[in-house]
């Protein structure tokens, strides 16, 4: 491992193609391999000792590509397996809740943040105890939106849609009430739906983008260490999945702007 390798990206599926979004622009000559488990999505379901097994063979799997850094763009991973990713692994780890924490608490203005994310996140409250731990005074009101996962693995996220408003409404209604100013969108698929929640909660609510966050973060982490490429030529990343490529090719080229037909490989994670 040097400063020439690559940064190793997961998430349970597509949507830490919106932390890859990010890191393209934050850190354009850095070689990224991403792995979306999307053999095995959703995570947020799922139990503990599951997301902790998935999260290890997930890292195991980019290890194998000799990467300099692992991030988990997983809210659910960061939440359940992020300090076990962060004792264990023998390159710098970062998952999105640290950084996006961080950065909510310096955008309320009124001391009121929203998380959303999946049900093992809200479970874990990870999110509310650092931004607790950051500034004990704010208030934190959390709700799990499972069925946002579903609709960007669907392509359902239009912001015109009958069905994204209507399960928008149903999800952000009480975070609106209780008149929070920030929402975390806990989850890297919501990033996905960020236009159809700013349309519902206003243009007074600042939706914290855990990407974004974290690509920022990284790169922090790498010049620190001392570990970013000297070689700036812009790189393309290598993507790589656990279920048939065409589908995940045909979202990732939308949401990346980019072509991917046959750009990505199906691996077995279960060797891992
Ligand atoms: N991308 C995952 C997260 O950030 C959500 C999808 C899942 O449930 O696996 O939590």
């Amino acid at each position: 491992m040097s400063s020439q390798s690559a940064i190793g990206v997961f998430d349970s599926g597509l949507g830490g193609l919106s932390a890859v979004k990010e890191f393209l622009n934050v850190l354009p000559f850095e070689k990224i391999v991403y792995f979306g488990d999307t053999g095995r999505v959703p995570y947020g379901t799922r139990s503990r000792e599951i997301i902790n097994k998935y999260a290890f063979q997930d890292a195991r799997f980019l290890q194998t590509h000799n990467v300099k850094m692992i991030v988990a763009a997983c809210g659910t991973v960061s939440s359940v397996a992020g300090e076990a990713l962060r004792e264990k692994l023998s390159v710098p780890y970062t998952g999105v809740v640290n950084p996006t924490a961080y950065t909510a608490v310096r955008k309320t203005k009124n001391g009121k943040i929203g998380v959303i994310g999946t049900a093992a996140t809200v479970g874990s409250h990870s999110y509310k105890l650092r931004l607790q731990k950051l500034n004990p005074g704010v208030k934190v009101f959390e709700q799990a939106c499972p069925l946002f996962v579903s609709l960007v693995e669907n392509g359902i996220i239009h912001r015109d849609d009958q069905i994204t408003r209507l399960v928008v409404r149903r999800y952000m209604a009480e975070l609106k009430d209780a008149g929070v100013d920030t929402v975390i969108l806990g989850c890297t698929h919501f990033p996905l739906l960020r236009e159809a929640i700013s349309d519902y909660m206003g243009e007074g609510v600042t939706l914290v983008d855990s990407g974004y966050e974290t690509a920022n973060y990284a790169a922090k982490v790498l010049r620190e260490q001392n570990l970013l490429t000297d070689d700036e030529t812009v790189k393309t990343p290598s993507f790589f999945v656990s279920d048939t490529p065409e589908g995940f090719e045909s979202v990732a080229g939308l949401f990346l702007g980019r072509d991917m037909e046959h750009t990505v490989t199906q691996i077995d994670i279960e060797q891992y």
